[in-house]
């Protein structure tokens, strides 16, 4: 089945070959092809370029007259598995308290553990998939997403377990991240070090066993996981053949960036607070950094120094932390708004970062990310609109008209 789009007024992120993580000035610049046309064959992106040039050959078409096209977002980290909602501590943050003086009197991310241990795998299975449902609506095409609320061996199989019920009902691309040291359990309370060996001695090998992760997580932070804590976590998923993605640096400038290049971690996710150590650990390494700037916006924290990082040469991804404590809202074009607006990204920038940089941050470089020959047909196309900034520009209006995943209409 070959479908010509026509007409398209932009064709965006356009990538002749695979292009390499961007970087620093890299980012600057989002190829694309005014007045194109787009030929999909089956799932796979078959051809594009200049409307004069379009074929005369296809078996459907599509009119995008006034209308844009983008890859699909790639959201490389969220929680949107969990149960019930912290509608209450939001309120409670408006009234003045801090997130971590809710976690210290028990609430915060154990909250939402009571919630999903009391939940059935079903009731969790049909909250996820509504979520996802309308992530995809936004224009998502591929997401990782995290157990981390269940903090027992049972609850999170019981999580992970949903996460592959929605890999195997929906066209998304979805990478699955065990996030045991998340927090400690009650049952573990005063016992961190058991719960450490618990981890890695239990649920990283079982987890591993039964193929349910590709990635290992942990929330390196003051007051939850230490940087020889997670040190052992990250040591523990190499050996078990799982790369790891690290919470870090929310809060607290923990000094743990340079232990997880060291240790090859895959990306290193908030960084709300960066050191000048953290940034030169970096460029002595692969790991991607990973800003989040719709959860320092809900929870009023400090937004990464995203201009720091580039000006550093570094790559730069953003994503959404989806979670129903300190980022209850999954929509990448209003991460794409927020990164514009809070933390300076021109729109370019952030649309890179959210699309071909973020394929890296879940390594589909070779499937996903860019407007490419041979890579899969997942893309969005806009309403009418006048340039691709409106995106940023107009941020609480929904702009996305259609989404197609692996080629097909959603
Ligand atoms: O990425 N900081 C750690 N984890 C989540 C929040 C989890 C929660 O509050 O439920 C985050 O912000
Ligand atoms: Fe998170």
């Amino acid at each position: 089945m070959k479908t010509l789009f026509y007409n398209i007024k932009e064709l965006f992120q356009v990538r002749e070959n695979n292009q390499s993580i961007l970087k620093g000035s890299e980012m600057k610049e989002l190829p694309s092809i005014k007045n194109a046309f787009l030929v999909v064959e089956d799932d796979l992106i078959a051809d594009y370029g200049s409307m004069e040039n379009a074929p005369k050959d296809f078996d459907e078409s599509v009119d995008v007259s006034g209308k844009m096209i983008m890859p699909s977002y790639i959201d490389s980290h969220t929680h949107i598995v969990y149960a019930g909602n912290r509608e209450q501590e939001f309120v409670d943050r408006i009234n003045g308290l801090s997130y971590d003086e809710i976690y210290k009197r028990g609430g915060g991310i154990l909250n939402s553990v009571e919630k999903l241990r009391n939940a059935s795998e079903d009731e969790l299975y049909r909250d996820a998939a509504a979520r996802l449902e309308e992530l995809i609506a936004l224009g998502t095409g591929v997401i990782e997403i995290k157990s981390g609320y269940g903090l027992s061996l049972e609850a999170e199989l019981k999580m992970l377990r949903v996460i592959k019920k929605l890999q195997e009902n929906y066209p998304v691309k979805i990478k699955a991240t065990f996030l045991g040291a998340h927090a400690i359990p009650p049952e573990f309370k005063g016992n961190q070090a058991g719960f450490v060996d618990a981890i890695c001695n239990e649920m990283i090998p079982e987890i591993a066993k039964l193929g349910l992760a590709d990635y290992v997580d942990a929330f390196l932070e003051t007051g939850y996981f230490t940087v020889d804590e997670t040190r052992k976590i990250i040591q523990t998923a190499t050996k078990f053949g799982l790369k790891s993605k690290i919470h870090i640096n929310q809060f607290t400038a923990i000094n743990g960036i340079e232990m997880c290049v060291e240790e090859n971690v895959l990306t290193v996710d908030h960084l709300e607070v960066v050191e000048d150590v953290d940034i030169e650990a970096l460029k002595k390494g692969n790991t991607i950094p990973v800003a989040l700037p719709t959860c320092s916006y809900f929870i009023s924290i400090p937004y990464t120094p995203a201009r720091k990082l580039l000006d550093a040469n570094l790559p730069l991804v953003i994503a959404s932390d989806y979670n129903p404590g300190t980022t209850p809202s999954g929509n990448m074009n209003f991460v794409v708004a927020t990164s514009c607006i809070k933390m300076k990204l021109t729109p370019e920038e952030a649309f890179n970062a959210a699309t071909l940089n973020a394929a890296y941050a879940l390594e589909v470089e070779n499937e996903y990310g860019s407007i490419t020959k041979g890579k899969k047909a997942s893309f969005f196309i806009t309403k009418p609109i006048h340039s691709i900034y409106a995106i940023p520009y107009n941020f609480g209006s929904d702009l996305i008209e259609t989404v197609y995943l692996n080629g097909k209409k959603q």
